[in-house]
């Protein structure tokens, strides 16, 4: 068809005894946004680095224009229209945002006012909202995003690939990354979107194309399926997409916080009086517009916040009360307070990349301390366990964990902490990056905990997986809370009213 952009026919890419792709036939189309979707290590991040020169394949063709030509470096897929946004950013910290758009362009030479009138006008065309002579380190993350896409549109990109850039988004950002996406597709771009989010692929997308294991299942049209229908492609057997919600017997106080106040550098409260209990048997949700002191919290409770005020008290299993503020994280472990936790920085991820599953999860029971010494014993075990049971695509325990995909690698860090099986379990994002599938496996996994009689505490963004898994929610608003609700009872609309208004609600739970 005449509006192909790009074509793939046959590709196979090794990587030793791994094959990534598997004979995949992929037509990309200009003025489409097409939604690339597979579990995690199916093979989408590796096709996708074969039209930007990070590899190339074994076999197959690439056609543009009816021609096969070949991409043997990220220069010559800049020659070919093709740009890629990649997780990890590669910006300069000190430079400005038009500094990086230029970096290593001829255009490095030109005045830099024009440079930014070219930039600025790219950014109206699309509706971008940037600063150009803003530096990068005082930039948010999605910021940082929006410069990488300007970066290629400037570099004159038509076929702009995007890898799981909605992953370390708001949902009002992710609103606005689409809004600029349309416009892009309206003027005749050919974009391709991989993300896990099956609501974002119904919403945005035109087509689907589906990778299992290696291999290319199909493109359909987006109007003509579901989520569910998209999912068992994905899968290739019939899935079921609901958590189960069983009650526990007898919860029990566990973590109890009273008026916690955090200052940032500037004095500014970011946990204002937070007053909550956290229950054995329990999970607890924590809601909020992001930054509202989310953060902050999981590291009070973990010591790597200073406490200016308030208290946070653990109760051991034979009910004697143990205050952690004041403490180390290491004392806090020392206590025999186990806390299982997932940062919420996906690269910061406290796994070691040359070392295989085996050997990270040794290096969680040690830093535990004594409280889970059991780990210790063996952590063979625990990585089989942890490869058992989300189905982690790698060859062996011993793999570098660093050589496997994004999602996988974020299944061996939320593995981890589960199997670890703390009294207190905290996550936050844990499911970020992680396949529909997983994401199920994870929410099941924490409900075993819960029903094991520990106090779960899940910082999440989708309130529809809020109001289905946990137990209670707890939403902030301004490092305020601004109530705690039953997830039974309570709606979308009344959480994202307690997100935005403090007010005509206590500051806490009785
Ligand atoms: N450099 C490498 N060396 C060895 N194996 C690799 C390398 N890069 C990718 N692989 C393997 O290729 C397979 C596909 O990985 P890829 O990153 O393309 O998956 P993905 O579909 O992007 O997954 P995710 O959703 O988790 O990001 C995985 O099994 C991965 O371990
Ligand atoms: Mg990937």
């Amino acid at each position: 068809m005449s509006n192909c952009a790009i074509e793939l026919r046959n590709i196979v890419k090794r990587f030793g005894k791994v094959v990534a792709n598997d004979g995949i036939n992929l037509q990309i189309n200009s003025g489409e946004i097409l939604c690339l979707l597979g579990e995690n290590g199916s093979g989408k991040t590796t096709l996708m680095n074969m039209l930007s020169g990070i590899y190339q394949p074994d076999e197959g063709e690439i056609l543009k224009d009816g021609n096969v030509i070949s991409i043997r470096s990220p220069r010559d897929a800049y020659s070919y229209g093709i740009g890629m946004i990649h997780q990890h950013y590669h910006l300069v910290d000190v430079f400005t945002a038009a500094q990086n758009i230029i970096l290593g362009l001829e255009d490095e030479k030109m005045d830099l006012g024009a440079v930014n009138d070219k930039v600025k006008e790219i950014c109206e065309r699309y509706g971008f909202d940037i600063d150009p002579r803003k530096k990068i380190y005082d930039m948010s993350v999605s910021q940082k995003q929006t410069i990488e896409i300007v970066k290629q549109l400037y570099r004159g990109a038509e076929i702009l690939i995007l890898d799981e850039p909605t992953a370390v988004l708001t949902p009002q950002e992710t609103d606005k990354l689409f809004a600029v996406l349309r416009n892009m597709k309206k003027d005749g771009k050919a974009i391709v979107l991989i993300t896990h989010k099956l609501a974002e692929v119904m919403d945005v997308s035109d087509k689907v194309a589906i990778l299992r294991k290696g291999k290319y299942i199909g493109t359909v049209n987006t109007k003509e399926t579901n989520p569910q229908g998209l999912t068992d492609m994905m899968v290739g057997r019939a899935v079921t997409l609901n958590i189960d919600r069983p009650v526990f017997e007898k919860p029990e106080d566990k973590l109890v916080l009273r008026d916690v106040t955090v200052l940032d550098a500037d004095g500014i409260p970011r946990l204002d009086h937070v007053s909550f209990t956290a229950r054995t048997g329990e999970i607890l949700g924590v809601a909020g517009i992001a930054g509202s002191g989310q953060k902050e919290l999981l590291e009070a409770i973990t010591g790597l916040q200073y406490v200016t005020k308030g208290s946070i008290t653990f109760i051991n299993d034979n009910g004697t009360p143990v205050e952690l503020v004041g403490k180390t994280p290491m004392q806090i472990r020392q206590v025999g307070v186990g806390m299982g936790f997932v940062p919420e920085d996906r690269l910061g991820m406290g796994l070691v990349g040359s070392m295989g599953m085996t050997n990270n999860m040794m290096l969680r029971s040690w830093r535990q301390g004594k409280g889970v010494f059991f780990n210790r014993k063996n952590p063979e075990n625990l990585a089989n366990k942890v490869w058992e049971e989300l189905e982690v695509v790698t060859p062996s325990t011993e793999f570098p964990v660093r050589r496997m995909s994004g999602g996988n690698i974020q299944k061996v860090l939320v593995g981890r902490e589960i199997a670890s099986r703390p009294p207190v379990l905290l996550t936050a994002y844990a499911v970020r990056g992680l396949d529909i599938n997983t994401s199920y496996a994870i929410y099941n996994l924490l409900t075993r905990e819960k029903m094991n009689g520990s106090a779960v505490m899940y910082v999440g963004e989708e309130l529809d997986v809020l109001l289905e898994l946990c137990d209670r929610i707890l939403v902030l608003c301004g490092g305020k809370v601004s109530g705690i609700v039953d997830a039974r009872k309570t709606t979308k609309e009344e959480i994202g009213f307690m997100m935005t208004t403090v007010g005509g609600l206590k500051g806490g739970e009785k």
